[in-house]
Parts: C-alpha cells; structure tokens; sequence
C-alpha cells in the first residue's frame, strides 16, 4: 500500500481497487522483476511494478536468437524464460515487498486450470493484482493461443477469478481479427480491468543465410511501431466495455501515454522504451503533468476519454457518462 502522496495526488488512479499514485506502469517482460531497474529510478515513483510472466514451474525459454531491432522496434522470442512461482514467491516477493509500490504479476499457463492453480498461489499479501497473458498457446488446443478465441479466453479469467481475490487483468492479443470481440468476452467472463496489446506477431529474415533470424522463427513485435495498432484497439475497446483500461504499445514519452488516456486509458504501460532508457518511467509521469497543467486539467481521470466519440464516455476511474 503506498501511503504518501505523489504529484499531489492529480495523477492518482484506481484500477478496480488497484490504487497508483501514477497511471505509468512497466510492461512485463521489459522490467525484469523491478529490482534491476533500482540503479536507474526509484520503484516507488512507479504506479505499480508488473513482473516478467511467471509460470507455476521454472521455463528455460526459446532457443537460439531471442530478439533482432526493427524498423521503431523489436521482435523478441524470449519463450517466457522465468524462475517458476516458487522462487518468485520465496526469493523475489520478498525484496519487492520492501517498496512501497503495487505489484502486479503477469501470469501465464497452458490450460485454464493451470492458470487457477497459478492465481491461486500468488494470492497472497504482496501481489496486488495478477495480470493474465492470455497470448499463451492452449495446449488441449493444438497449440492456439487462448487470446484469439474468445471462448478459451473467457476460461481463463474464469478460473483466475475463481482463485484470485484482489484485481484480476486480462492483457488482450493484437492478433485477432474483432478485439473488441475479445474485450466483452474477457469482460463477461468477469475480469476487473483489461490491459492492451501484447505484441503484434512478425519475422525477419536473414537474407545471407536464407534463414529467420529468430529461433521461434516468429516473435512478437513491439516498440513504437506498434503504437497506432495498440491506440486503435484502445479506442475501440473503451467504446464497449466498462471495465478499466491499461494501454500500452510503443509508449516512449509522455504525449505518447497521453493519446491512450484520451483513448480512454485510465493508466499505461511503458515496454520497449526501457531498454533505451531504464528511467523513462518515471519521467513519463511528470511529461503528463505538463500536458495537463497545459490544458487545464487539475486532475488526470478528467481527460480520459476526452477523444472518444460524444456520449460514449464509459465509466472508468470516476469519469461517469
Ligand atoms: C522482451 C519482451 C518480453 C515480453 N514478455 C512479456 C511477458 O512475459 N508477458 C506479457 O504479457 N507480455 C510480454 N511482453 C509484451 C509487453 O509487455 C508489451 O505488451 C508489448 O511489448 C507492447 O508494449 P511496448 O511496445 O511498449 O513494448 C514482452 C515484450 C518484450 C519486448
């Protein structure tokens, strides 16, 4: 629980009891566990800290090459290289819990009840909200990732909700043909907030060798070229559903996070750009500030969804239609 009080309290948002003093949180997978990050800015200046996607047992991840730069971006297989749930809950936890700043897991499975087992160990003091990357390959499915049916998404947040009792996130895939489809099927299933995209799928080819770069052969792109996809999606998304939404896509300065809060976004994530700048956070936080201070805006639940048609404001973080 974070007591002071940051920025006066004008950035501070609620993402269905997940109370950040700032909208601007980590993306996972591009923040490690948070602690790597303390050299460069301080944790506690952070909305909330999302960890790496952990699974209930240690993954060692793809093989081969993980992650070639694109044009405004990268393509990454990292394959969920993760330490496992245990040694998250005995080693990590711990350290983190020494910060005053929400954690957030993102977690990740192979069947929907493998996803309640994991939810239901990390429902423990110390994890503030569990976030489900539903981009995961359904096992029982041949292998089709949960994310682009919505029928298996819904099973997911299903026994995630049935196991978890703080604030469950269902992170959408931009690999679908209708994402807002996806959004009211994650919504009805009864997730409390939704966060969007995950990477877009792509390749590169080594043209010498004739060959993908990667050693998945795909991987999932990110960086700034995904930012128009992920605000799109944002928009459409927040004209259907309810619940609130954390966007992220491409976010590397604050104007950036500022076009998802108009879109409708009550808070953001910022992913690739940390590997340029591990800092970046925090200073995106104050970027907002001044965007706000130059358009009048006391407080920032004031300008969420301001650019969302007329009349269709959906309720999030106090903004009532
Ligand atoms: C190296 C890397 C690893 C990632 N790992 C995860 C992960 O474990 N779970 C997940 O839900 N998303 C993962 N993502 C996706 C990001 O959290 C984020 O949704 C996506 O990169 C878009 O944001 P960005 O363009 O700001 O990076 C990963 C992204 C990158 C670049």
């Amino acid at each position: 629980m974070v007591s002071a009080k940051l920025y006066d309290g004008r950035l501070a948002v609620d993402i269905a009891g997940l109370k950040m003093q700032t909208p601007v949180t980590t993306a996972s997978g591009t923040f490690g566990f948070g602690l790597e990050f303390t050299d460069f800015l301080d944790l506690e200046k952070v909305g909330a800290v999302c960890v790496k996607g952990t699974t209930l047992l240690p993954r060692e991840g793809n093989k081969g090459q993980r992650a070639v730069e694109t044009p405004s971006g990268m393509l990454n297989c990292v394959g969920l290289e993760n330490p496992g749930s245990d040694y998250f809950l005995n080693e990590t936890l711990p350290k983190l819990r020494k910060y005053d700043v929400p954690v957030i897991v993102n977690i990740a499975a192979s069947s929907p009840e493998e996803y309640g087992e994991l939810a239901h160990k990390l429902d423990v003091d110390g994890v503030d909200a569990v976030e489900i990357n539903i981009s995961c390959p359904n096992v029982k499915q041949g292998g089709i990732a949960f994310g682009t049916c919505p029928d298996s998404a819904a099973a997911v947040v299903e026994q995630v909700k049935k196991h978890f009792t703080k604030t469950v996130i269902a992170k959408l895939s931009p690999n679908v043909t209708s994402i807002t489809e996806m959004a009211l099927a994650v919504e009805n299933a009864g997730t409390d907030a939704i966060s969007l995209i995950n990477t877009l799928i792509g390749m590169k080819i080594d043209i010498e060798r004739k060959r993908p770069v990667l050693g998945n052969i795909t991987g999932g792109l990110s960086g700034p070229a995904v930012r128009p996809v992920a605000v799109r999606m944002c928009y459409e998304v927040a004209q259907k559903v309810h619940v609130p939404i954390i966007g992220m896509g491409g976010i590397e300065i604050a104007e950036d996070a500022v076009e998802f809060f108009l879109c409708g976004a009550s808070a953001i994530a910022v992913g690739t750009a940390n590997f340029r700048n591990p800092c970046i956070a925090e200073t995106i936080s104050h970027g907002i500030l001044d965007y706000m201070n130059r358009h009048g805006y006391n407080k920032l639940t004031d300008m969420i969804g301001a650019a969302l048609p007329e009349g269709s404001f959906a309720l999030r973080s106090g903004r009532k239609e």
